[in-house]
């Protein structure tokens, strides 16, 4: 529904040259919700204007719903036709701001009906659209209110109405409820989700928060420096060894228990159910395991996510437990090798960054690859 093919966007200034967008190719197919998750700076909002031409990419090309924009973009000039098509094509594509860009002045109607005026709608026609809309997002009875009289969530589900004037194909959304709390965040998502089964929109949707994927994307991308670095299916993503998309969706925690015992990741990517497993684990081999930390959920209908278990002996002993659970399918990096040796008991639970858990772990977990042949 989406594609971007080595999409390229430099900003001049006159002093400088910033590469906001260096080589993106992302593709987002129908009916999904995509989330791009990334630092400040990485060039999220810049993708995403690029995707609805709000600005004009350097290089590379956007295609949405068939229609190659950039193609249409550079032979659009006043009134031909090419110009024509690009602002046909963009209002099939609704956008959702973060901070909601109302209109003051307007009333909640006066809002939803602006970009049914644009589109050339009369005025009844525009009302009565824009009354369902309105309805749509569940604000039927506030259309007489004024922005400044409503609550954020409420404000933003004006900002989806408008979004929705168009009968668009596609909602992109640019942290839509970052200036939200978690509980009117939830809301929004699940207004979202419903919005996009009711009326089989695609999202596209960007977000510092990981939360945000968890609770309504299908598939996600990393963004870092202008670039996507990891991207797929949340499930995917769960399946790929190191992937730093997963790490963050499914953090787990948990220090050995004591010296002398091997601590292992088990990443669930929903083909697997996962206490059998764990539970086969113990009576095939007769071995004690302890759960030290697990971040579950379900995504899409399947449950997926990882889990911390302690397995007692070092990691010679455990070699066969480790390939019994990848024969089973899952995604197993072994987290620490806990010896007694300096360092590893002695820091309490939860004091060691993420970055110090991981460098034993990438050692430890090419052990674990050559030892399970
Ligand atoms: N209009 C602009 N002019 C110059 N630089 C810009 C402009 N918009 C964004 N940038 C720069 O491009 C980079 C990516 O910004 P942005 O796409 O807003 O990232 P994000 O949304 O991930 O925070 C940043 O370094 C930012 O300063
Ligand atoms: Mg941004």
């Amino acid at each position: 529904m989406i594609t971007t093919t080595d999409l390229t966007k430099v900003y001049r200034t006159r002093d400088r040259e910033v590469t906001a967008l260096d080589g993106v190719d992302l593709h987002v197919e129908e009916g999904e919700v995509f989330g791009v998750v990334g630092r400040s700076g990485a060039g999220k909002s810049s993708l995403i204007r690029c995707v609805n031409l709000l600005e004009r990419p350097t290089s590379g090309t956007v295609t949405v719903d068939g229609q190659d924009l950039t193609a249409l973009a550079a032979r659009s000039g006043s009134g031909n036709r090419a110009g024509k098509e690009l602002r046909a094509a963009r209002a099939r594509i609704g956008m959702v701001f973060q901070h909601f860009n109302l209109l003051s002045s307007r009333t909640v109607l006066g809002n939803v009906e602006l970009p049914l005026e644009i589109l050339g709608h009369s005025g009844q026609q525009r009302t009565r659209k824009a009354r369902e809309l309105l309805d749509l997002v569940g604000l039927a009875d506030r259309a007489g209110s004024y922005p400044g009289q409503l609550s954020g969530g409420q404000k933003q589900r004006v900002g989806i109405a408008r979004a929705l004037a168009g009968d668009p194909k596609v909602l992109l959304s640019d942290e839509a409820t970052s200036a939200l709390d978690p509980e009117t965040t939830r809301s929004v998502l699940r207004l979202l989700r419903d919005l996009k089964e009711q009326l089989g929109l695609t999202v596209l949707l960007i977000t510092h928060e990981m939360d945000v994927v968890k609770a309504v994307c299908d598939s996600a991308a990393l963004m870092r420096n202008g670039r996507v670095t990891e991207s797929g299916t949340v499930a995917e993503l769960l399946a790929t060894p190191g992937s730093e998309l997963a790490g963050e969706l499914f953090p787990v925690g948990g220090e050995p228990s004591a010296p002398g015992r091997t601590v292992v990741d088990v990443t669930f990517h929903g083909e697997t159910a996962t206490e059998p497993v764990i539970s086969k684990l113990s009576r095939t081999y007769n071995v004690d395991i302890s759960i030290l930390g697990a971040a579950m959920d379900t995504v899409a209908g399947k449950q997926v996510g990882r889990m911390r278990i302690e397995l007692p002996g070092g990691f010679e002993e455990n070699v066969v437990p480790i390939g019994f659970l990848r024969e089973q399918g899952l995604t197993v990096d072994v987290a620490a090798v806990a010896d007694g040796a300096a360092g590893d008991a002695g820091a309490p639970p939860g004091e060691r960054s993420a970055e110090a858990v991981a460098a034993p772990a990438g050692q430890a977990a090419a052990r674990a690859e050559g030892g399970a042949e």
